[in-house]
């Protein structure tokens, strides 16, 4: 459970008996466009009501952090001075994104921080995103007059898992975190930052997650090979095109990932072709979401699928599994939601099919695997934010 009191009681016990302030940042989803932010193109995130929650003081210390995980029961004090910073990955959270809101003006000085969370860890559910945006909404608040923008905010962010956790990731869930909104997904054009709330209410239908309970991991090489192959893919066009400007996979067309499709190899080509059609896919969904078409919405979700377990290889035999059940029930749309290599399924089904549904999916995922997938219900949530 996770709630004020909860984290003050945690933070009274474990530091000197007196309180700090109280900050709060969600976990997210994603309707549609995966691996596109990295690629200059759209995402369609929206926050949930799970996230960090983290109570901070300022100690009087010139750098002293003391940092308490709740969940793990393990405190870990460090000097921000300090090159090498922390080992417990999750300290490398608070030591990463306080070097980074100091890079941006904020006097960071020596902290207390105890903090606990709801949104299940390796879910594809950006529980990192989450801490991170949750510590920089503290230290914006305690040293920093809140005067870093709230987009600086989902920089810095993405700048700590750069720099200190290995991840080579977009903006997305940094920007969901932060951003979110309750009752409204967000398209995000990750290349100008131009973002449109929309109201997501689909009449009959909802949306659940689920989590079939291995563990993705986006540290280490999968994730960051597939942003290589994307930019590979680029350089590749643009050598062909000197006249023109490519940034990113937005900036290329079908034909032209055509002229490229013998010298960049099998491999980058797959995954430049996934991420081409997800480009489309995205505007195939808001286009559909403005004219209720949730059948629309859904049948672009299983392409999706079909390219991040094809073409992108960024799925797993359990996520497929989960898929194909979906498919067999009849369920509205079904996909891998976030980086991939374990995690959830998104799905978006209708009222009349959802206990079904669920029945079958944790009976036959049960029967093959040896134990149920986790379900949650997506209720979307507020962004980042002070609480006390
Ligand atoms: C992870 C990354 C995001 C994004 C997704 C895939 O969640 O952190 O930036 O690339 O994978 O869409």
């Amino acid at each position: 459970m996770m709630d004020i009191e909860f984290v003050r009681s945690r933070f009274i016990k474990h530091f000197d008996g007196k309180t700090g302030n109280v900050y709060a940042s969600p976990g997210r989803i994603n309707l549609i466009g995966e691996h596109t932010d990295y690629n200059g193109g759209f995402v369609f995130p929206g926050a949930v009501d799970k996230g960090v929650m983290a109570e901070m003081r300022a100690n009087g210390t010139e750098d002293t952090v003391m940092a308490y995980a709740i969940d793990l029961k393990d405190r870990v004090d460090f000097k921000l001075s300090d090159p090498d910073g922390p080992r417990a990955s999750w300290a490398r959270y608070i030591y990463g994104i306080a070097l980074e809101m100091k890079k941006l003006g904020v006097p960071v000085k020596g902290f207390n921080i105890a903090f606990a969370g709801d949104v299940p860890l390796g879910a594809g559910m950006s529980s990192s995103a989450a801490m991170e945006s949750c510590f920089a909404c503290g230290l914006n608040d305690i040293f920093g007059e809140n005067k870093v923008s709230q987009w600086d905010m989902v920089l810095a962010g993405q700048a700590t898992e750069h720099n200190y956790c290995g991840v080579n990731c977009g903006i997305m869930d940094q920007f969901a975190s932060v951003f979110g909104k309750a009752g409204c997904l967000m398209r995000l054009d990750c290349r100008s930052r131009e973002f449109e709330y929309f109201p997501f209410k689909p009449d009959g239908y909802r949306l659940v997650l689920l989590d079939s309970v291995v563990k993705h991991q986006l540290a280490g090489s999968p994730y960051n090979d597939r942003r290589r192959s994307c930019e590979n893919v680029v350089k590749h066009i643009a050598a062909k095109h000197p006249e023109g400007k490519f940034e990113t996979l937005r900036d290329c067309t079908w034909e032209q990932l055509e002229e490229v499709k013998e010298e960049v190899g099998a491999e980058d080509y797959k995954r430049a072709k996934f991420v081409l059609g997800e480009k489309d896919r995205v505007l195939a969904v808001c286009d559909a979401l403005n004219e209720g078409d949730y059948e629309k919405v859904g049948e672009m979700m299983y392409k999706t699928h079909e390219g991040l377990s094809k073409d992108y290889e960024v799925s797993c035999e359990e996520l497929d599994f989960l898929n194909d059940i979906a498919k067999e029930d009849g369920v509205t749309g079904s996909r891998i939601m976030g980086g991939g290599f374990g995690g959830c399924t998104i799905n978006l089904v209708r009222n009349d099919l959802y206990k079904k549904f669920i029945e079958d999916a944790k009976k036959r995922f049960n029967e093959k695997y040896g134990h149920e997938p986790k379900v949650y219900d997506v209720v979307i949530g507020d962004g980042s934010r002070k609480l006390c």
